[in-house]
């Protein structure tokens, strides 16, 4: 299993002093950045783009992005992010046409590749293109918006994920994204998931840091009972 990774996601963050909230989180102890990109279309609700991260870059922001495609279609803007300074792309299967090129694409701009999973699809895509793959990101509630309640039902999808990653490529992340809080971290990880979106749950606590210990300790506890 991987090193655990909190990724506090943005679309929580106070987006008119991004620059200096993405800052305090890092600073708080948060290993990665998950940025969120909404179109209207793919998902009913717009968000931001290759500039905003771009921006955080100019600013200084040298943690790891990981750009949540919510769009539709993917391959255009792919380019765009990895100029603009992302790390990780992922992005939904049902929005691309060609899955495999999609990912072949986000390869070789240099990123890491993911597929993100709603909570009524079916991981059947991953078999045939878990040699592309890097992460894999399961919605643990419907994409679209922050502070939603976690699906429980998520909890036996990530068992049958990690047992997928485990028989056909042990190096792919298993990301969860949806309400992940620190009173539900812990059975998220012993369900099988390396990688922890959280949004509301962070920029929503009064202390960043406090925030993310809490988390982190969860993390270690579920360590300890496996
Ligand atoms: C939902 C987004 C999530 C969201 C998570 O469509 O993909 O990343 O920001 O927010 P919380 O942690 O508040 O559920
Ligand atoms: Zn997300």
């Amino acid at each position: 299993m991987q090193q655990p990774l909190i990724a506090p996601s943005i679309l929580s963050a106070d987006f008119a002093r991004l620059g200096e909230e993405v800052g305090a989180v890092i600073d708080a102890g948060a290993d990665m950045i998950h940025f969120d990109v909404m179109d209207n279309h793919y998902v009913p609700n717009l968000t931001i783009g290759p500039l905003v991260c771009q921006a955080l870059r100019d600013y200084g922001i040298r943690a790891p992005i990981d750009v949540h495609l919510m769009i539709k279609p993917v391959d255009r803007i792919i380019p765009d992010f990895a100029a603009a300074g992302a790390d990780w792309i992922t992005f939904h299967p049902e929005a691309s046409e060609h899955i495999d090129r999609s990912l072949s694409l986000i390869r070789e701009h240099d990123c890491k590749s993911g597929l993100v999973f709603n909570p009524a699809t079916p991981l059947d895509v991953l078999r045939h293109v878990a040699d592309k793959v890097d992460m894999v990101l399961l919605m643990s509630v419907n994409p679209g918006f922050p502070g939603q309640k976690f699906i429980p039902g998520t909890l036996e999808k990530i068992a049958e994920a990690r047992q997928l990653i485990d028989r056909l490529n042990p190096e792919i992340r298993l990301e969860v994204d949806g309400g992940i809080k620190a009173d539900n971290i812990r059975q998220v990880a012993e369900a099988g998931a390396d990688t922890f979106v959280a949004g509301s749950a962070v920029f929503g606590a009064d202390d960043y840091g406090q925030a993310i210990a809490t988390m982190r300790r969860e993390l270690e506890a579920a360590k300890s009972a496996r």
